[in-house]
Formats: structure tokens, C-alpha cells, sequence
């Protein structure tokens, strides 16, 4: 291996299998780490894909009728030229930092943020990050800086919103801001996989930038309020000429039977991603209300997970709270070393995470 030439920039990656020979704990009962819906996809989407066809044979090898789906559940005028679809909303991201990422060029992200997916799109393709964060305690999107940090090289902005892991929205006024002082030559990325949940009158309308045709290209996923995260399926929108540029990079019969199936079912049941929605805001609702009582400091949750904060070294709570059965994630590698993130669970899931939490904490005197 050692004679290849490697890119220096690929990080090596730690596979499941190794960590499980390592000192993993087993698994957990209560799975609070990954912005999941609890409930699932909607019971459409289980018959579409039991009743998907032959296996045998490749998909379509367009999308449209996929990109159709999508557009029709998301309205505004947006036609399926506005659409690229990707294997998942990770790869979508993929597809955008390859279709606009040269050696040397830059892209700027705003920590603390989904930096680790940012960068791993990135980095291999020679690009440089560039970290102008969010200001700290509020997590306020901080456009002045982030125009001032624009180069000649800057060719994508990553926006987050709700921003992952606070959890807070980036607001109509910050993106309009942001969207008036962009050169030619720079892409806003708008991340807004959570944004069924966003209940803010700040947040922004980006879909309209799309529609007036500027640079902005907005990722959306299925794995979150559409339940989907198992089947890896995303999409991007942008103006016509962009979105079509970015499908050019996908792989022929990229999106499989099952998924193609799947996502125009779950397109067409609007009524489970209200439901989950609603859900999961009473979920937000009910553990804010325990985070008082307990005296916990969080951010106020725009999306399906909350930001928290505790006395003690976040590694530390996930070790106790990870032998009591529960995954959440630490905060550590996002320089928030007392911070956690708990994606919303089933309320059963919810009340035992708060029953130990307490018992954590008071244990911790
Ligand atoms: C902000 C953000 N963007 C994109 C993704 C990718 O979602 P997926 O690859 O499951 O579609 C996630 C997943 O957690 C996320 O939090």
C-alpha cells in the first residue's frame, strides 16, 4: 500500500467491525444519536417497496418520475429541472462539492456544524475549509463575517438549517444578507434536511431564491421527517442550469427500484410527514419542559434533536449513559465538551433518557 500514492486528504476510515473488536459497548436499547423519526416511514412506503418489481433488471434510467413526486409535494412552481436526485442527502452533498470543488479552491462552513460530512466532501478533492463559526452561546449566523471571509477561491457556503448539531435556525435577514453581498463565482449550500420540523417565522424561504435563479443550490433528505434513513435517498434544488450540471455527475441507473418506489410514496403521503412533524415538535415541547425542571441548559430545538448542556464532560455522560443502554452523541469534536445531542425518540424513549439523565446528574452531585 505504502509504494501507492495516496491523497493526503482522505482520512482513513475506522470501520464498524474494527471498533467492534475494540472495547465497544454493546448495543444500545435506546438508539438517540442519529436525527431518526421514531415512527418510521409511512406505512405507503412499506407496501410500494414490498410490491417493487423484479430485482432482475435495472431501474429506469431516468429519475423523473421521482423528480415529478418531489415536486408536486413541494409546490411553488418548482418543476423536476429544479431537481437532482442523490443516494442519500450525504452523497447529494458529495455530488454538489465535486460538481464545484477544484484543487485550491474554498469552501466556508460555520462551525459548530455538520463539519465532519462538510469536510469529508471536500478535503479529497483539494479543497480548503475555511471555518468562520457561528458566535458563541448564541450560535448566530454571522453573515458580515462569513462575506468578508469570501475569496477569489470561495466557491461554496455552507448553510446549514436548522443547523446541525444546535439545532438553531439561520434566519431569513442573515441569508438575505448573505445572498446580496455573493460573488459570481460562489454557491450557497443551503442544508435544510431538517426544515419540515422548523416552526420560526425567522426562517428563511429559500425555495423562493431558487425560483428567482440564484446561486443557491438547497439539499433535503428522506431520512428525517419522511422516516427514510435507511434507504439513503436526497435531493437537491437549484435553477435548471445548476441542477442539471450536478446530475451530470450521477452514475448511470443510479437510483435503485426500491428507492425510486419508495421516495415517490412517501412523496405522495404528506399526511404521515405532518403527522411525524407534529410528533416530534410534542416531543421538543415535552423534554424542554423536563430540561427546565431539571435546571438543563439547551438550545431551543427548531429541528427533531436538542442541543443540551450539563456540568459534566460530555464524553464522560455518554460513557454513564451509553452502560445505561442509551446512544446520544458528545459534542467534544464540535468544541462543545459539555455539550450533548438527543435526537427525539418514542415518548417511552424520551421519558427513560430523562428518568436516567436525572439519576446521572444527581448521582454526580
Ligand atoms: C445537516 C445534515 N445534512 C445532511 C445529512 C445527511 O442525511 P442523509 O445522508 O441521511 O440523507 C444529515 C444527517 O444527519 C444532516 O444532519
Amino acid at each position: 500500500m505504502s509504494e501507492l500514492p495516496l491523497n493526503p486528504n482522505i482520512q482513513p476510515f475506522t470501520r464498524d467491525d474494527d471498533a467492534a473488536a475494540a472495547d465497544a459497548p454493546p448495543a444500545p436499547r435506546y438508539e438517540l444519536a442519529n436525527n431518526e423519526n421514531p415512527l418510521g416511514p409511512s406505512p405507503r412506503v412499506i407496501e410500494a417497496i414490498a410490491a417493487a418489481p423484479d430485482l432482475g433488471t435495472y431501474p429506469e434510467y431516468s429519475d423523473i418520475a421521482l423528480r415529478r413526486a418531489i415536486v408536486e409535494a413541494l409546490g411553488r412552481g418548482l418543476s423536476p429541472a429544479h431537481i437532482a436526485t442523490g443516494c442519500s442527502g450525504f452523497e447529494t452533498l458529495e455530488l454538489i462539492a465535486r460538481a464545484f470543488l477544484r484543487p485550491g479552491d474554498e469552501m466556508i462552513l460555520s462551525s459548530p456544524t455538520f463539519s465532519g460530512a462538510y469536510k469529508k466532501v471536500a478535503l479529497p478533492l483539494g479543497a480548503r475549509v475555511r471555518d468562520v463559526p457561528l458566535e458563541a452561546g448564541s450560535f448566530r449566523y454571522r453573515a458580515d463575517a462569513v462575506l468578508a471571509a469570501i475569496s477569489e477561491r470561495t466557491k461554496l457556503i455552507m448553510l446549514c438549517n436548522p443547523n446541525n448539531p444546535t439545532g438553531t435556525v439561520i434566519s431569513a435577514e442573515s441569508m438575505r444578507q448573505l445572498l446580496a453581498g455573493l460573488p459570481e463565482h460562489a454557491l450557497v449550500v443551503a442544508d435544510e434536511v431538517y426544515h419540515h420540523f422548523v416552526d420560526d417565522a425567522r426562517y428563511p424561504d429559500s425555495l423562493a431564491y431558487v425560483l428567482e435563479g440564484r446561486n443557491i443550490v438547497i439539499v433535503h433528505s428522506f431520512s428525517k421527517a419522511y422516516g427514510l434513513a435507511g434507504l439513503r435517498l436526497g435531493y437537491c434544488i437549484a435553477k435548471p442550469a445548476i441542477a442539471n450540471y450536478i446530475a451530470g455527475l450521477q452514475r448511470g441507473f443510479h437510483q435503485n427500484k426500491l428507492a425510486l418506489a419508495a421516495g415517490i410514496a412517501a412523496c405522495r403521503d404528506q399526511a404521515h410527514v405532518r403527522r411525524s412533524v407534529q410528533f416530534l415538535r410534542g416531543e421538543a415541547r415535552w423534554v424542554c419542559q423536563q430540561f427546565d425542571r431539571l435546571d438543563i441548559r439547551y438550545w431551543k430545538p427548531a429541528a427533531n434533536f436538542i442541543l443540551f448542556e450539563t456540568r459534566l464532560l460530555a464524553d464522560e455522560l455518554q460513557r454513564e449513559l451509553a452502560q445505561r443502554g442509551f446512544h446520544l452523541r458528545a459534542q467534544t469534536r464540535n468544541k462543545l465538551p459539555f455539550c450533548m445531542r438527543l435526537s427525539l425518540g418514542t415518548r417511552d424513549a424520551n421519558q427513560a433518557f430523562v428518568a436516567a439523565l436525572e439519576a446521572i446528574l444527581r448521582g454526580a452531585g
